[in-house]
């Protein structure tokens, strides 16, 4: 049996580790034949294919290693573009004699998979993106990883905000999902944490930097998502970049805004910083190692069972896969009730409500 596999979307630390067990299992277990597919499914659109046969030694040392040994991209989508794009797949698949492709991406990927999947080009779906907010699975692969090095970005400000008495103002990735930020936040000791989910208002992160500053805490550390936005305002986007091939509208500015308003508002010195792709680069966490090793094992199995058109996650601690009706184009931002928020709110962190 010949499978295709690909990485689409972002990349994020993981998916290497996903693209080993799947090879490892595929070839080991099964003696099936893997072939890999460049950025995404454009090697299979390029003429001639942009392929290669993966054989274990291929995926030797993979495993901590950051971004993905195939390539990927986040521009293009074959059926907005140029619709003769998803048939040119589709001939590519069949000419090869894949039994399926096993696709590990985010949401825009696996929207692209459930086309592909309808139009007879079987898939199977692997969830990853360091935004967390994927339908198919309870965590995915890259987020842990996001908020390890979040985090740290939390505690590393805190030294210069401390001996400075600033605020340090830390805008962080997540698109329109907090998951990052509040996971980090809580883990880092944020004083203030800026969500998508809850518009946020200047007073009450005003009153918060001063009501620190009455206790003789000279410094807070506001963490800002970067869909979070003023209530009554609209998330803010980045001006056309002229440094990108594609021009998808990309969230980004609103820690440079929080900043320059709490300094208008407090005269407390203060500065900001934006983390940007530094939290999706470099070598995996152990859980995510391990998140990637089952779901990839798991997305081979169903290979080898036929069972095709599904995205495999993690849900309540059981591996589940769900077909890509269910999970395509839904993503799952931070629920008002979730534990997160209130534990944040029960010891005193601001959401800015
Ligand atoms: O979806 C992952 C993500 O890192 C988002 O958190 C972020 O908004 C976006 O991708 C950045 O995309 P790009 O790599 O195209 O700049």
């Amino acid at each position: 049996m010949k499978i295709g596999l690909c990485t689409g979307g972002g990349d994020c630390p993981g998916l290497n580790a996903a693209i080993r067990a799947i090879v490892k299992h595929a070839v080991g277990t099964y003696g099936m034949e893997v072939i890999g597919i460049k950025d995404s499914f454009n090697g299979l659109e390029s003429r001639p294919y942009e392929i290669r046969p993966l054989s274990v030694n291929d995926v030797s040392e993979i495993l901590n290693r950051g971004g993905t040994i195939l390539g990927t991209t986040n521009a293009g989508d074959p059926f907005k573009s140029d619709p003769a794009q998803a048939d040119r797949i589709k001939d590519a698949y069949n000419d090869l004699g894949l039994e399926a492709i096993i696709v590990i991406g985010g949401d825009g990927t696996q929207s692209i998979s459930g086309k592909l999947n309808k139009m007879g080009v079987r898939c199977i779906g692997v969830p990853k993106t360091i935004d967390n907010d994927l339908a198919a699975t309870d965590v995915s692969i890259g987020f842990q990883t996001s908020v390890d090095i979040s985090t740290d970005a939390i505690s590393r400000l805190k030294s210069t905000a401390e001996s400075h008495e600033r605020v340090m103002v830390l805008e962080l990735m997540g698109r329109d999902a907090g998951h990052i930020a509040i996971h980090s936040g809580i883990a880092g000791g944020a004083d203030t944490i800026l969500l998508p989910e809850i518009p946020f208002s200047y007073e009450a992160v005003t009153n918060k930097i001063k009501e620190r500053q009455q206790l003789g805490r000279h410094f807070s550390i506001v963490v800002v998502a970067e869909g979070a936005y003023e209530a009554g305002a609209t998330p803010i986007y980045k001006e056309a970049d002229t440094t990108k091939v594609s021009q998808n509208k990309h969230l980004g500015g609103i820690g440079a805004e929080v900043a320059k308003r709490l300094f208008e508002l407090t005269g407390t010195d203060t500065r900001i910083t934006v983390l940007g792709h530094v939290q999706r680069g470099g070598s995996p966490c152990p859980y995510d190692r391990v998140l990637a090793s089952c779901l990839g094992v798991r997305a081979v199995d169903l290979v080898q069972q036929k069972k095709y058109g599904v995205v495999v996650g993690i849900k309540s601690g059981s591996i589940t896969e769900t077909p890509y009706e269910e999970v395509v184009d839904v993503t799952l931002p931070l629920k008002p009730d979730s534990i997160y928020i209130k534990t944040a709110e029960a010891m005193g962190i601001c959401l800015g409500r």
